[in-house]
C-alpha cells in the first residue's frame, strides 16, 4: 500500500528556530527506505512551502495591527496558509487511498492535519505530548501557535469565532480526543482542558497504571463509533535525555520503551480493525540534537506504528 510522506518545514508556530529542519532530519534518518523495506510504497511529495520568518510581515507593521488576536498570536496568517495547504494534501491522500505520514515542523501543523484528515474520514485523535496545546489567542502567554492546535481544532474559546473556521476540524469531537503523557499545562489553558470533554492521561497516570493500560484505554476511547484515528506524536513526549532534539523539552518524559510500546499497541489495534487513518511526528529540532537521535527515534516509531514486527 501507499504512504504519502508530507513534509511541513514549519517553525512559525514556535519560538525556537530549527524545527523547520525536522522533515529533512527525519528523511536523513532513513524514513522512506525503512518503510519501503516494510513493504510499503512511499511517495515522497515535495515539502509544503513555508515562508521564512524573515520574509514575512515586518514586525513593526504587525505590532500596529488593531486586531488583538493578530497582535498577540505570531504568524497567524502564515499558519493559516500552510494549514490550509496541508489539510488539502492530507484529505487528498486519504481520498486516493494513500496513507498520510506527516512530518513537522512545529505542532501548529496539526491544525492542518486534523482538519484534512477529518474531512476525509470520521476520526478520533490520540495526542502523545508533554503539553496539552490547548491555548488560544486570548490565553497564550508565548504567542506561539504550536501551543494551540488542539484548542483550534476543537473550536475552544476564541477559536469559536467565525474567523477561525479554517482552524476547526469539523467532525472531531472532544469525546474522541485523548491526550497521553501530559506534564506541562499552562495555568492559562488548564481550565479549558478540564472543561472540555477530552480525556487526559498525565505522566503520573502512566506511572500509576502502566503504559499498557493507558494506551489501551486511549485506543478504546479514540476509536469508539468512528472510522478510525489520527495519531499526533510530539517528540517532546519522550524524555529529553533520550530525545534531546525537540523545540520545547520538558523533563520527566516517557522512556523509549514506553513510546515504542504505545505505538506497538497502535499497530496491533490497526492490524485488528484497520483504524489508523493518518500519523504525524512533530517538533523534531536537529539543531539541538546529537547525531540526529530524535529523528532516528521518529523513524523507529513510524516503522513500529506502521507494523514493523520484532518476530
Ligand atoms: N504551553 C506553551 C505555549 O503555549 C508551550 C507549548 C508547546 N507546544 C508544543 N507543541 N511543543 O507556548
Ligand atoms: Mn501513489
Ligand atoms: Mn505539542
Ligand atoms: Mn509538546
Amino acid at each position: 500500500s501507499h504512504i504519502r510522506i508530507i513534509g511541513v518545514p514549519m517553525d512559525l508556530g514556535a519560538d525556537r528556530r530549527g524545527v523547520d529542519m525536522g522533515p529533512s532530519a527525519i528523511r536523513a534518518a532513513g524514513l522512506s527506505e525503512r518503510l519501503d523495506d516494510l513493504g510499503y510504497d512511499c511517495e515522497e511529495a515535495s515539502d509544503l512551502v513555508v515562508p521564512n520568518p524573515e520574509e514575512v510581515t515586518d514586525p513593526e507593521e504587525r505590532k500596529s495591527r488593531t486586531d488583538l488576536d493578530q497582535k498577540k498570536t505570531k504568524y497567524l496568517p502564515e499558519v493559516e496558509e500552510v494549514s490550509t495547504q496541508l489539510a488539502d494534501e492530507a484529505e487528498e491522500a486519504i481520498q486516493e487511498n494513500e496513507f498520510p505520514l506527516i512530518l513537522g515542523g512545529d505542532h501548529s501543523i496539526a491544525i492542518g492535519s486534523l482538519s484534512g484528515t477529518s474531512r476525509a474520514a470520521n476520526v478520533g485523535v490520540i495526542w502523545f505530548d508533554a503539553h496539552s496545546d490547548f491555548n488560544t489567542p486570548k490565553t497564550t502567554s508565548s504567542g506561539n501557535v504550536h501551543g494551540m492546535p488542539l484548542a483550534a481544532a476543537l473550536g475552544v474559546g476564541e477559536f469559536e469565532k467565525p474567523e477561525y473556521e479554517w482552524a476547526r476540524a469539523a467532525g472531531i469531537v472532544p469525546e474522541r480526543v485523548v491526550l497521553v503523557g501530559l506534564r506541562s499545562v499552562d495555568d492559562t489553558e488548564r481550565d479549558a482542558v478540564k472543561q472540555s470533554n477530552v480525556t487526559t492521561f498525565t505522566m503520573a497516570d502512566i506511572d500509576e497504571q502502566g503504559i499498557e493500560n493507558v494506551v489501551d484505554q486511549a485506543l478504546k476511547i479514540a476509536s469508539k463509533n468512528v472510522d478510525g484515528i489520527h495519531v499526533s506524536f510530539d517528540l517532546d513526549w519522550i524524555d529529553p535525555t533520550v530525545a534531546p532534539g525537540v523545540g520545547t523539552p520538558v523533563r520527566g518524559g516517557a522512556t523509549f520503551r514506553e513510546a515504542r510500546y504505545a505505538l506497538e499497541a497502535v499497530a496491533e489495534a490497526n492490524d485488528r480493525d484497520s483504524i489508523l487513518r493518518s500519523l504525524e511526528f512533530v517538533e523534531v529540532n536537529p539543531i539541538l540534537d546529537r547525531e540526529n537521535r530524535t529523528a532516528t527515534i521518529a523513524v523507529e516509531l513510524a516503522e513500529t506504528a506502521l507494523g514493523r514486527k520484532l518476530l
